[in-house]
């Protein structure tokens, strides 16, 4: 049984059919790349999938649970976690404190323990340690855990995302955009570092790109967007030759994007 089901996702703005009729049954462990250019609707379909926007029709299971109603912290709980186009970090915080972060805002400690600092909340500081220390080095930046996000070179920081996001142990995760901003040398270890996760970890993975490339080698299936519409779909050897994604995706603007 596939963990998740997407049925007849769609959503309005106004006049504009931002995602127009997106189905998707996403099977334990795969990682399924959804590809197309700047506005097609790849973002908001993420933002559906994490309860920011309610769909205008369909519907989400995760599971077996209908997830359309519920609110982000929600969808997080119940194992879809994701990570941000535009990087979304406590620049002034260290990397260390970031990943941390992730996971005590889903923790039960209530106020009154935090202040008194009971033996549990103590246990539980220790284990939330030694799992960002576990975390960091399995990305290879525990060497990096005192430093401020900010003085990251960009390739980690879109790796600390990432870590942020494995903190809660997440059953899906959405990566929006992961090598957006990266130089052509940095492509190729975050293709290994995703493959990697989605081996380590044991999620599912729904990836965003802009990049043929970097998706080609390692997404299971492909889905085509164009305008809110699902253009084509299957392994990255079917999608490439497909007529339809040539000329919308590769014959066009975006013919230059992997040179
Ligand atoms: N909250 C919103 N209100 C109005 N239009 C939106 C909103 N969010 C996204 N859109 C529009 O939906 C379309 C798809 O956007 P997006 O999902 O961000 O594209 P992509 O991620 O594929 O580049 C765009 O035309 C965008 O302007
Ligand atoms: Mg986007």
């Amino acid at each position: 049984m596939s963990i998740l089901e997407v049925s007849n996702l769609s959503i309005r703005f106004g006049g504009l059919l931002a995602v127009d009729d997106f189905n998707l049954s996403l099977e334990r462990n795969e990682l399924v790349a959804v590809i197309g250019p700047n506005g097609a609707g790849k973002t908001t379909i993420f933002n559906m999938l994490t309860g920011i926007y309610r769909p205008t029709t369909g519907t989400i299971t995760l599971e077996g649970e209908n997830m359309v109603g519920l609110k982000p912290y929600q969808f997080a709980q119940r194992g879809i976690t994701r990570t941000f186009q535009n990087i979304r970090l406590f620049s002034n915080a260290s990397v260390a404190d970031n990943v941390k972060m992730a996971a005590t805002m889903h923790t039960t400690d209530n106020l009154a323990q935090c202040l008194l600092r009971t033996p549990k909340m103590v246990r539980n500081e220790r284990a939330l340690d030694e799992k960002v220390m576990r975390l960091l080095e399995r990305l290879n930046m525990a060497d990096k855990a005192n430093l401020l996000a900010k003085n990251l070179p960009y390739g980690d920081q879109r790796r600390l995302e990432i870590a942020r996001a494995l903190m809660t142990d997440p059953k899906i995760l959405l990566l929006d955009e992961p090598v957006a901003g990266m130089i052509t040398t940095e492509l190729e270890e975050m293709a290994q570092l995703v493959k990697q996760i989605r081996e380590d970890f044991d999620v599912s993975i729904i990836m965003i790109e802009h990049h043929m490339n970097f998706v080609m080698p390692i997404a299971d299936r492909i889905k085509v967007l164009d305008f809110g519409k699902t253009i084509a779909e299957g392994t990255p050897e079917v999608v490439q030759k497909d007529p339809k994604v040539i000329e919308a995706y590769l014959g066009g603007a975006y013919q230059n994007v992997d040179a």
